[in-house]
């Protein structure tokens, strides 16, 4: 086993402003019939579980996944669907979920291709922002956390594959230094 990484925001802060949003949601969204939620698999699905259940409108869910940065901990460039939406979005009010927004590089290709299929609105909800982001072309309404330019892991977010069931996010300052990561090895 290795040591679990030190803490940056406890689970208690997570669950308070995981709550915050929600009633913000909420408000926002009162009135209109229903909201779609969209998660960034893989990294969202624990911060969107926790979120949609502090929303306290109809909600339906709906799925994507995009590949940017591979097994690097670094954005390639190269972005891609690997998994697209199950539903039409067209005419629906729909609240983009992300784990993380590093360069903005991810979100800046899916909000392209989301937008372009005729949402009644289109918003965007991070957990974490780090300050390198380039210019977004959609800005993110509901921001969790901005972090420092750590490597972050825990609550859906990963390194490797590894560490999204760390109940709280934890800082990595060298990932290239942790022992448990064998090069050879396939992970997700
Ligand atoms: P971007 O395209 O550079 O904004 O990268 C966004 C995606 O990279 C996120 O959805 C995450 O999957 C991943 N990512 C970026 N920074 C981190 C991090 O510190 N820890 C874990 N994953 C990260
Ligand atoms: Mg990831």
């Amino acid at each position: 086993m290795i040591d679990n990484p030190p803490p940056l925001i406890s689970q208690q802060e997570l669950r308070d402003r995981v709550r915050e949003l929600g009633e913000e949601i909420t408000k926002d969204y009162q009135g209109k019939d229903t909201l779609r939620v969209i998660g960034a698999l893989k990294g969202c699905f624990v911060f969107m579980a926790d979120l949609i259940r502090e929303i306290k409108i109809p909600v339906r869910v709906d799925f994507m996944e995009v590949s940017s940065y591979g097994n690097q901990a670094q954005t390639s460039g190269n972005v891609k669907i690997i998994k697209d939406l199950t539903h039409d979005i067209a005419g629906e009010h729909v609240l983009f979920t992300e784990d993380i927004v590093d360069t903005g590089l991810t979100l800046n290709f899916v909000m392209e291709i989301l937008s372009q299929r005729n949402p009644a609105s289109l918003e965007i909800c991070a957990l974490l922002t780090k300050p390198r982001k380039m210019a977004l072309r959609f800005p993110v309404k509901y921001r969790g956390f901005e972090i420092e330019d750590y490597f972050v892991v825990g609550y859906g977010l990963d390194y490797k594959g590894y560490y999204r069931n760390l109940p709280y996010i934890g800082k990595i300052s060298s990932p290239e230094q942790l022992p448990l990561f064998d090069e050879k090895a396939r992970f997700s």
